[in-house]
C-alpha cells in the first residue's frame, strides 16, 4: 500500500507541519496541489488552532491534518481542540505523544507520530498508531541524531505498521528511495518553503533556493535542543555562545 491509498490523496506526500508557517491557507494549498496538508501548532493555542482549521475548510474539501507540537505549552488545549473540531489526521512532533493517543483513538483519528529513533516507534506502537514518520537529521527544524537512510529501515524492521521516510526529500529520487527502503512515501518541509503559496518572507525563499548542501548547520545539540536552520549570523552567534556555555 503506498501512502495515497493510506491517506486518501492524490500524491504520496504530506506536507509537514511547519510551526508559525504551516497556516489553514498553506495547508489547503498543500492539499489542493495532491498532497496531505498540515496545520501546525507550535506557538498557538487552541482557539488560534480552531480558526486555522475552519479556514482550510473554506479552501479544500481535500484531506488535511494537524500537527502537534509536544513542546508547546498550549498541548493539551491543542489535544483536545483537535478532538473538537473533528480532525481527521494528526502527526506529532518533538516528544512522546502517548497521552494523548487513547482518546485520538477512540474518536477514530490516525495518529502518525514522528519518530528520530526505532525505540520511541516501538515504545508508542502499543498504543494503536497508524503509521510512524520517521525523520532523519538531514530535515530542517528540530532533529534527532540519525540520517534517514539509516534510521528509516530500522523503524520498519522495528514495528508493524507503515513507516513514512522524512528528512533531506525534496525530489522523485528521493522518493524512489525512500520507496527502496521500505516506507509507503514521504513528508516534506523544506523544499516546501519555497513556494509561492508559503506564508514566509522572499528573503528567506531565497535563501532556501541559494543553499547548497553545507549551508546548513544544527544548533542547540550542547543543551539538548538541536535544529537544524540555514548557516547565517544569527546560527553562528548561537552557536558561538553555546561554545561559552550561556544559558
Ligand atoms: C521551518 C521548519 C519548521 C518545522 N516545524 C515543525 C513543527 O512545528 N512540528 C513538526 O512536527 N515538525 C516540524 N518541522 C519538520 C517538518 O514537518 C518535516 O518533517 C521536515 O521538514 C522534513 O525534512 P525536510 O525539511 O528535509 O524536508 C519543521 C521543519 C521546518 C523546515
Amino acid at each position: 500500500m503506498r501512502l495515497n491509498e493510506f491517506l486518501g490523496t492524490e500524491f504520496p506526500i504530506i506536507q509537514g507541519g511547519m510551526a508559525n508557517i504551516a497556516t489553514g491557507e498553506f495547508a489547503a494549498a498543500c492539499a489542493n496541489a495532491g498532497a496531505l496538508g498540515m496545520i501546525a501548532t507550535g506557538g498557538w493555542d487552541g482557539e488560534r488552532l480552531r480558526q486555522e482549521i475552519r479556514r482550510a475548510r473554506e479552501l479544500t474539501n481535500k484531506p488535511f491534518g494537524v500537527n502537534l507540537m509536544l513542546m508547546s505549552p498550549h498541548a493539551d488545549d491543542i489535544a483536545r481542540v483537535i478532538l473538537e473540531e473533528n480532525v481527521r489526521v494528526v502527526t506529532t512532533g518533538a516528544g512522546n505523544p502517548g497521552k494523548y493517543i487513547p482518546a485520538w483513538k477512540e474518536a477514530g483519528i490516525k495518529v502518525m507520530p514522528v519518530v528520530a529513533a526505532a525505540v520511541l516507534a516501538k515504545r508508542l506502537e502499543r498504543y494503536g498508531v497508524d503509521a510512524f514518520i520517521a525523520e532523519g537529521t538531514e530535515s530542517g527544524g528540530h532533529v534527532g541524531e540519525m540520517t534517514t537512510m539509516a534510521l528509516v529501515p530500522q523503524v520498519i524492521d522495528a514495528v508493524n505498521v507503515p513507516v513514512i521516510a522524512a528528512g533531506g526529500i525534496a525530489d522523485g529520487r528521493q522518493l524512489a528511495a525512500a520507496y527502496a527502503l521500505g516506507a509507503i512515501g514521504v513528508q516534506v518541509g523544506t523544499c516546501l518553503l519555497a513556494s509561492e503559496e508559503c506564508p514566509i518572507h522572499d528573503g528567506y525563499k531565497q535563501a532556501i533556493l541559494k543553499a547548497k548542501d553545507s549551508d546548513t548547520v544544527v544548533t542547540g545539540r550542547s543543551i539538548g535542543g538541536p535544529v537544524r536552520v540555514l548557516k547565517n549570523k544569527m546560527a553562528r552567534t548561537y552557536l558561538e555562545l553555546e561554545k561559552r556555555n550561556a544559558t
